[in-house]
């Protein structure tokens, strides 16, 4: 292994705390009260989980603040007592970047779950940091009003951890990462400080684009503690269909017909292979099959628009004519209902769960440019069917973002563990290839502690010194998720 994780937070924060400090927990306590500090083993327990079991977890106290006041308290004792904060949401993210040591504290943001404003008229929303994805989803519906983010993990995930890891998602292709949403934020940063940047403006040309700064830091700069949003209509009218097809050739030659054909009114292109819905039918009850044939490849694909007679039906029907016309198409089932739109949304999310039941998985989250699509997955799988045989590839993902989730399920005879002592081994080749390519080794889910090696070897010496001069100018006593995103020097 390249590093332990452990070892890098104890020897890389200066730590003060050698043992459990009870005045300091005293301390924690007086800011936030005694119900809001947590030690009890099993009440931690739910934030020390790591959904792939590729980290351990622990801390000295969970802390669940009320306030953005009372966060610039806590980071002020943490800062006088060097000890090192997780800010943390819903912890469903991906690459360990929540993950704690006994000897940091964690920050859960859950009790800030507060909807300051939905502005109707400037299509805007602003909510505090741990408000749950789709809660916010739902309070712009209920006023007309679409916040497109959407992601498998939204029932649990929180606006600050999306904003953090930049989270993609489902709707990237026309309303783009949590990025792009973003118009203004506010932080508490490693000093105790309050940035308040909760600028609501389209435009607002002065200076730095700080806000930037924050979004995808993981919590290494600051804790975001609420953010306004950009709005937009909501998609009255969805066309959903599912397509198969024979080749990665024909699934990307139909997006760029997509594009051109509907005048980019896609929300969704989304790519699944075979072993991935398989895995979703034999492991998650309502996943159903849609054809009466197996195909090789599956696009899920979804057009909205919100105009009054809804031209997002007849604008897919088009478009799946002239592909079958053209031989793209083996087969297509077009939603004929919100039901069955659903179901077929169920079965794209279901693999994610799915694969947990298939034994111990190394996950990758690669994007390349799409011509580089069908190149880069048969290459990959035959380099890694040739060194470990019979590891098991799940291709799926945002095939029209360029982001191909390439997961590996250890083979069936295999022990887990051997499989995930090869870890390196078998992320590197998938890696080297994605950079042949000209691609990114992540392309949705972030570093955290997961990536930093990636960091190391695909970052350039310019790269990794801007990030290391941000780190130590915001955060020079390295209390702040210390370990994450980026790579200690050499
Ligand atoms: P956490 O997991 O709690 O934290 C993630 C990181 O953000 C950590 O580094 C943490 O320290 C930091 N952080 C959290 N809150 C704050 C804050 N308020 N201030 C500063 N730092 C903070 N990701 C995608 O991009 N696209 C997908 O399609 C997608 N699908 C998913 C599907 C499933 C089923 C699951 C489990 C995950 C999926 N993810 C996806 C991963 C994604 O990163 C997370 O689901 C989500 O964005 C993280 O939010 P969270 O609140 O759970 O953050
Ligand atoms: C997805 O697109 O379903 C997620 O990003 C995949 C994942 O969590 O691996
Ligand atoms: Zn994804």
């Amino acid at each position: 292994m390249y590093f332990e994780y452990r070892f890098i937070l104890v020897s890389g924060t200066g730590s003060l705390m050698n043992r459990k400090d009870s005045d300091f927990v005293g301390s924690l306590r007086r800011v936030v009260g005694d119900a809001f500090v947590l030690e009890d083993r099993e009440r931690v327990s739910d934030y020390l989980k790591e959904r792939r079991g590729r980290f351990t977890s622990d801390t000295m106290a969970v802390v669940l603040p009320g306030s953005t006041d009372e966060v610039s308290q806590l980071i002020k004792l943490c800062r006088e007592r060097r000890v090192p904060m997780v800010p943390q949401g819903g912890n469903t993210g991906v690459c360990g970047g929540a993950v704690s040591t006994e000897r940091s504290i964690i920050v859960n943001l859950q009790r800030m779950n507060r909807i300051r404003k939905v502005d109707r008229l400037g299509y805007t929303l602003e909510a505090e940091a741990g408000c749950i994805l789709s809660n916010l989803q739902m309070a712009a519906q209920d006023k007309g009003l679409y916040l497109p983010l959407s992601l498998g993990a939204e029932g649990s995930c929180q606006i600050g951890g999306n904003l953090s890891t930049n989270a993609g998602g489902v709707n990237v292709l026309r309303y783009g990462n949590a990025r792009d949403l973003v118009l203004g934020v506010e932080v508490v940063l490693p000093s105790g400080e309050v940035w308040n940047g909760l600028n609501a403006l389209r435009k607002n040309n002065t200076g730095y684009d700080l806000k930037n700064v924050f979004i995808g830091a993981e919590g290494t700069l600051g804790i975001i503690t609420a953010a306004v949003l950009k709005l937009f209509p909501q998609p009255v009218h969805r066309s959903t269909v599912l397509i198969a097809v024979t080749s990665i050739d024909s699934a990307v030659e139909l997006f760029s017909r997509t594009r051109k054909e509907t005048s980019d009114f896609a929300s969704s292109f989304e790519l699944m292979s075979r072993i991935c819905v398989e895995a979703a039918f034999r492991n998650i009850p309502g996943c159903r099959d849609f054809f009466d044939q197996p195909y090789p490849w599956y696009v899920l694909m979804e057009l909205g628009d919100s105009t009054s007679d809804g031209i997002s039906k007849q604008l897919n029907e088009r478009f799946l004519e002239h592909a079958f016309e053209d031989g793209l198409i083996e087969d297509a089932v077009l939603a004929s209902s919100d039901k069955q739109a659903s179901d077929m949304w169920r079965l794209r999310e279901a693999i994610v769960e799915a694969q947990l039941y298939e034994g111990k998985s190394i996950k990758n989250d690669v994007s390349v440019p799409l011509g580089a699509i069908k190149p880069f997955i048969e290459r990959t799988v035959a380099a890694l069917e040739a060194r470990v045989p019979g590891a098991r590839s799940f291709v799926y993902g945002h095939i029209g973002d360029g982001n191909i989730h390439f997961n590996l399920s250890q083979p069936r005879d295999m022990d887990g563990d051997e499989f995930f002592s090869r870890w390196h081994e078998m992320t590197d080749i998938v890696h080297e290839i994605t950079d042949e390519l000209d691609g990114s080794f992540s392309a949705e889910h972030g570093i955290g502690l997961l990536k930093t090696r990636e960091m190391l070897r695909y970052k350039s010496a310019v790269e990794l010194g801007l990030l290391r001069s941000f780190k130590a100018a915001l955060d020079p006593d390295n209390i702040m998720n210390p370990g994450k995103v980026i790579p200690p020097a050499e």
